[in-house]
């Protein structure tokens, strides 16, 4: 099964590409700067590009079976569209090309609906402090919503560490996970490539947390 991914320069991103290498997957990723990649490995392509130029990726995500995203803004808090157009251009990509999987990350602490956000520090910190990127994210998930073409999976982490694997976590629809308030990056990496990319989540939010 040949991968397309996006985003793996971030923490995320590196631990889902590590993984998908042991698994002995194919692996086709798009870096803004490929040198930020220290792998090496016959099952990696490094595609040097930016999401918003589809032409430097589109002849490669073309042969994929799956394109996993796991783009963000690092630590900047500044309005942003990575999510949203950045999407938005995978996406057309994969229309145009026939490509229907996608895994996507966002986050559950913007949804009001999820009773993990009705926490003070939810309400009164996390979501003021990143309300330019879970506004993208939204808007994202509204996309992906309205875009029955593509089989998209959405997942939203609770928390990102960079701690140890555990190898166990929770997941549940749309919602955290009772009590659930982070999980590791690595952790998240092995629920994406293990479980999320199977059929029985696409169209659905899942959000994973220990
Ligand atoms: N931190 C948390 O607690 C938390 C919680 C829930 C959800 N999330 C979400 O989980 C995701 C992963 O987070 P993370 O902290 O592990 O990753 P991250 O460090 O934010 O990584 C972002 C990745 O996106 C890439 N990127 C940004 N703009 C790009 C562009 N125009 N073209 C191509 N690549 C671009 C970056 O590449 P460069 O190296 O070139 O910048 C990097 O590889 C993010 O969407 C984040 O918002 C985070």
């Amino acid at each position: 099964m040949n991968i397309f991914l996006f985003g793996a320069t971030g923490g995320t991103g590196k631990e889902i590409l590590i993984k998908l290498l042991e698994h002995n997957c194919p692996v086709f990723v798009l870096a803004r700067n490929p040198d930020a990649i220290s792998i090496r490995h016959h099952h990696l392509t490094i595609i040097k590009g930016g999401v918003y130029d589809t032409e430097t990726y589109k002849e490669q995500l073309s042969t994929c079976d799956v394109v996993i995203s796991a783009l963000g803004t690092g630590t900047s808090r500044r309005p942003t569209e990575i999510y949203s157009k950045g999407g938005q251009q995978i996406i057309a990509v994969m229309q145009k090309t026939g490509v229907k999987r996608l895994v996507t990350l966002t986050a559950g602490a913007f949804d009001p609906t999820d009773p993990a956000t009705r926490s003070r520090i939810i309400k009164y910190i996390v979501q003021p402090l990143f309300k330019n990127i879970y506004a993208d994210m939204q808007k994202w998930e509204r996309i992906l919503e309205s875009s029955k073409d593509i089989d998209w999976t959405i997942i939203r982490p609770s928390r990102l560490t960079n701690g140890k694997e555990r190898g166990s976590y929770r997941t549940l629809q749309d919602h955290c996970p009772k009590g659930g308030s982070k999980i590791s990056r690595r952790d998240l990496a092995d629920f994406i490539i293990k479980h999320a990319v199977a059929p029985k989540y696409i169209h659905q939010k899942v959000a994973v947390a220990y």
